[in-house]
């Protein structure tokens, strides 16, 4: 592939100098909080559309907030190939999770310097991966693949806002979610550029790996149910302390995972009620994440820690309560695209290093449209979900380099 001309180390340069300016819009002060729908968001929408509009590229937003760049093809009715990431962020989030995959796909757009392909190119920054908000998450890529269930309308955050409220404020209408399901026909494939957010790659000293699946994961919501009460006067033989009993479950929430060979688990999120330093929590409310390559290991774990949960709540006189927010099988990366993206890692001089993502992308959703193929970019220090994650420049332009050679080699197999 003859790849002379770009100037790779600008474009990578500009990509995540462009993460830096998205990480700005945040709805927290002095950290990166990004939420679905959030008000920040219109900053990203209208910054986004300003680099997608300086492309030729012409720009959407459909009714579940996703924005999306198109870069014409050949001919009007050319096939597209879909690139892109999320937007939305964890609580104290890092500049480069989900948002790099949306500015490399721009800059790969760059690198193209206006040549058409025998299909046309859409960038979408998907408007909710995490499920920070409403708990469930690629709430965004399951518009777009015609998955988005009716009755996540009716999810509720903290302030008991409803998804479709939040769609509504942003000023979308849930009634037009239909329409922003693609037609698989007219999809040839979806890449997704994302950082690794572990430490593999940086531990082989390589910029780039090539994902061959991504592993299934299980979200729940437990919550311990016992007594309030007044913390000086209440002997400890009399309590039925809720928090007492989640910190004994999640100790064998820990022991559970430690003891399955791939198996994590984790409590990301707790809230004590009523939460005052003198009242013996009544009730604690917790997140469960669950997560195995083999969907039947993942599913037997959370059997065995449901049992645990169960146990400890007789024991100690409490009462339990659970449901699934999420479930979401391991899905392979599509073969025959991902060989394609081997060849251009070879071609470009870099290693192929083929890898498991232990998190989970829009990739997985979209695997539901389209063959879906996921390169990953290393993380320094293995750091993700934490503000001081990085990337480095060479690794930028390693997978630019990389991707416009892909592209080139799906137009020549056109
Ligand atoms: O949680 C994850 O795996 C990803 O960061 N959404
Ligand atoms: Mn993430
Ligand atoms: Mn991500």
């Amino acid at each position: 592939m003859n790849l002379s001309g770009v100037d790779f180390a600008q474009l990578a340069q500009e990509a995540l100098k462009r993460c830096q300016v998205l990480s700005c819009f945040s709805e927290e002060p002095g950290r990166l909080t990004r939420t679905f729908l959030s008000p920040p968001m219109r900053e990203v929408h209208r910054t986004l559309a300003g680099w997608m509009e300086e492309l030729g590229m012409a720009v959407r937003v459909d009714a579940l907030g996703n924005l999306i760049g198109h870069y014409p093809g050949h001919s009007p009715n050319a096939p597209l190939f879909l690139l892109g990431s999320h937007v939305d962020t964890v609580r104290d989030a890092g500049a480069y999770d989900g948002a790099l995959g949306v500015t490399l796909a721009l800059a790969l757009i760059g690198g193209l310097g206006g040549k058409r392909l025998p299909f046309a190119l859409e960038v979408i920054a998907f408007s909710e991966e995490e499920g920070v908000r409403f708990g469930v998450p690629f709430l965004g890529s399951k518009a777009v693949t015609g998955q988005f269930e009716p009755d996540l309308l009716r999810l509720k955050d903290a302030q008991g806002q409803t998804v479709a409220e939040a769609i509504r404020a942003f000023g979308l209408e849930p009634a037009h979610i239909p329409q922003a399901a693609y037609n698989p026909a007219q999809v040839k494939g979806f890449l997704e550029f994302h950082i690794e957010q572990g430490p593999v790659l940086e531990a082989l000293g390589y910029p780039l790996g090539l994902v061959e699946g991504i592993v299934g994961q299980s979200r729940l919501e437990v919550a311990f149910r016992g007594q309030a009460g007044h913390a000086g006067t209440t002997p400890m033989h009399l309590r039925k302390d809720a928090l007492a009993g989640a910190a004994e479950w999640m100790v064998l929430v820990e022991r559970e995972a430690r003891d399955e060979p791939g198996l994590v688990a984790t409590v990301g999120l707790i809230t004590a009620l009523p939460g005052a330093a003198n009242v013996i929590p009544g009730e604690v409310r917790m997140s469960l994440d669950v997560r195995h390559p083999y969907d039947e290991v993942r599913s037997l774990a959370v059997a065995n820690l449901v049992t645990r949960a169960q146990q400890v709540a007789q024991r100690r006189g409490l009462e339990l309560g659970y449901r699934t927010l999420h479930e979401q099988p391991a899905v392979p990366c599509d073969p025959k695209l991902s060989e394609m993206l081997a060849l251009s890692v070879q071609a470009q001089g870099y290693p192929v290093h083929r890898m498991v993502s232990g998190a989970g992308h829009d990739a997985m959703i979209m695997s539901a449209l389209c063959p879906s193929a996921l390169l990953f970019l290393r993380s320094p220090g293995g750091l993700s979900h934490h503000p001081e994650e990085s990337v480095w420049p060479q690794d930028a332009e390693a997978a630019l380099r990389v991707g416009l050679d892909f592209l080139h080699r799906l137009a020549a197999e056109a």
